[in-house]
């Protein structure tokens, strides 16, 4: 889980490492180092060529580079998986002769076979990582005489695992790089006057602001480019040459600001209205054809992780309640239990806004191995699942950076809702029911409601646990709401079906324990006497619903939206999360050991 940007070309290489990084920090941010070939012939300081390293612990922002003149460099942030969060373990990674640089994301699985090897060989190893396996295992190869690029492709033929790479070695015109399963690398091509260059990243928004075309690599490809920005593409699976096509980059580089916001976590949840707006930008033809294969499928799962599961259920329950047609849902993590029943007929729709969660990659691949269609929904254009599946829904809601789904999670559910509709055969009725919420999430994302929302949260940051209640769809918002409080305010939720507490968990209530309500017109006088029961032991009552009722010792006003209620509610519940974060003085962009885009199974 670790974001990778590197440049070559006629510009310098400093700038674009340090800006790339701030930009890939929501992928990794524990650790962050570059390394950067200075060329004696260039730089009229150096007295011979060197790999310049610099490494350090700590957010990106607190870390401050020195300048080194170059136009070869590569560059990495981490967040630790195999090793502590040390210097030692932060990339870029050389070898014995500090001649050799590699930053690595991904997963060695062979690597303590290799390091053993290596060190039996004499090869002194500084770091507990996995990758600094492959800086050694090049050099290795370049000791026996091979061409750099020889060297790296024999090492890389001897990696088990996944990873995204790249490499540079001292007074050489060169970098190298490549990936393999499910980690993403691509590279921005830039003819600008100012620097043409190519840039190597694990992600587009690194390279924004210097390139507007781009090639995806494929799975098992290897590349070279030099500083004459000649690019040779190689594959390793295929044993060939291989083309790769340029696209044009699709994303703004304004999106990538915070602009008038203090953080990205507020801004992405102000952006709701708009972003509700996009998500129903989608092709009729498409949203028909996935009907139609749910249709004929014997069996369709909605599948995800974490919030995106989150969707998956709300789904399910939106087309029982609008379709009435029943779906599984399971976390992609879980999915291996389910493979058994996979078959050509089955249908997979599989939500992921980074489009690179390893748990939803493996899944899609067994749902594939087993010949069953795969629908993805996703948010990041040119990620791996939007290549990897048959049909695709774009969310549309441009680049997400705090960690937090906001955004993307009320798109999901709105394109959960837009099948729903469309499956039964009310799809203009159902658009225009979804497009009328603009106005109630811009006023729901005003000040005045976050300052409302602000007094609850003076009430609850000091709280060690809130619970949160729902029936039916209102239930997954409580699932949705009470990890929005964990993960940014690490403030222990938890969130059950209304009917659930009476069988055992009740026992948590004590006087004055926060309990969030979520209510519906369709189940209100159901879930008011769970609020009962719960205010009865004591329980303090917040209610999220179109109706002051009796119960309630705090109100949360949301219109009452129906079956769309998953949409409008979450909303003050991302405002709360995001209040009780500043109240305990918390970075809410960026939660302690989680990461935006989670790379490992
Ligand atoms: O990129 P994905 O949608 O596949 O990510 C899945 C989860 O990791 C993600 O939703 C996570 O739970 C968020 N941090 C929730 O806010």
């Amino acid at each position: 889980m670790c974001g990778i940007i590197g440049y070559i070309g006629k510009g310098e290489a400093f700038p674009v490492l340090v800006s790339g990084l701030n930009k890939l920090e929501y992928r990794g941010y524990d650790s962050a180092g570059i390394a950067v070939n200075v060329d004696a012939d260039a730089d009229a300081d150096a007295n011979e060529d060197e790999l310049n390293l610099q490494k350090y612990v700590g957010k990106l922002s607190e870390i401050k580079f020195e300048a080194v003149d170059g136009s070869i460099g590569i560059a990495h942030t981490r967040w630790a998986s195999h090793g502590k969060v040390t210097k030692e373990n932060a990339h870029p990674h050389l070898d014995c002769r500090n001649e050799i640089a590699v930053v690595h994301n991904g997963i060695i699985e062979n690597y303590k076979e290799l390091k053993e090897r290596l060190i039996d060989k004499g090869h002194s190893f500084r770091s507990e990582t996995d990758s600094e396996t492959i800086a050694h295992l090049i050099e290795d190869f370049v000791s026996d005489g091979f061409s750099f690029d020889d060297a790296f492709v024999n090492a890389l033929r001897m990696l088990e695992g996944c990873y995204t790479v790249l490499a540079v070695r001292k007074g050489e015109n060169r970098i190298a790089g490549a990936r393999k399963g499910s980690r993403s690398l691509c590279i921005g091509l830039s003819e600008g006057t100012e620097g043409p260059g190519l840039f190597p990243s694990s992600d587009v928004l690194a390279f924004l602001e210097w390139a507007d075309k781009v090639i995806y690599l494929k799975s098992g490809d290897v590349f070279f480019a030099d500083t004459d920005l000649n690019l040779k593409i190689y594959n390793l699976i295929e044993d060939r040459i291989v083309e790769r096509p340029i696209d044009t980059v699709k994303c703004d580089a304004e999106e990538v600001k915070k602009g008038e916001y203090e953080h990205f976590m507020l801004k992405e949840i102000s952006e709701q209205d708009e972003t509700l707006l996009r998500a129903l930008q989608q092709d009729k033809n498409t949203v028909t054809e996935i009907c139609e294969e749910m249709r004929r499928a014997v069996g369709t799962f909605f599948i995800g992780c974490g919030s995106s599961y989150h969707a998956c259920l709300a789904g399910s329950y939106l087309f029982s309640e609008i379709a009435k047609v029943h779906v599984n849902t399971a976390l992609a993590s879980e999915f291996e239990n389910y493979e058994d029943f996979l078959t050509e007929n089955t249908l997979v729709l599989a939500i992921s806004q980074s489009g690179e969660t390893a748990d939803v990659l493996d899944a899609v691949n067994a749902a594939k191995r087993k010949g069953s269609r795969v629908v993805g929904m996703v948010n990041r254009d040119g990620s791996i699942l939007t290549r990897d599946c048959d049909q695709l829904l774009m969310m549309n809601s441009g680049p997400e950076f705090c960690v937090l789904s906001t955004k993307t999670y009320t798109s999901q559910v709105v394109l959960m809702a837009m099948l729903a509709y469309a499956y039964a055969g009310r799809c203009e009725e159902g658009l225009e029911k979804i497009r009328s919420l603009y106005l109630d999430i811009y006023n729901l994302t005003s000040r005045t409601v976050r300052e409302h929302v602000h007094e609850l949260a003076e009430m609850l940051y000091k709280r060690k646990n809130i619970y949160l209640i729902g029936r039916g769809l209102q239930y997954t918002t409580a699932l949705e709401a009470a990890l929005k409080i964990k993960e940014v305010s690490y403030i222990h939720a938890e969130a059950f079906a209304g009917g659930e507490l009476k069988h055992g968990s009740l026992a948590l209530i004590e006087d004055g324990t926060p309990c969030i309500v979520f209510v519906s017109s369709n189940n209100r006088s159901k879930i008011l006497s769970n609020a009962e029961e719960v205010k009865s032991r004591g329980g303090y009552i917040i209610g999220v619903s179109s109706e002051r009722e009796e119960v309630f010792d705090f109100w949360v006003k949301v219109p009452d939206a129906g079956e769309l209620n998953p949409i409008i509610q979450i909303i003050p519940m991302q405002v709360l999360a995001y209040e009780l974060a500043l109240l305990r003085g918390l970075d809410p962009d960026k939660p302690r050991n989680l990461a935006k885009c989670v790379t490992i199974t």
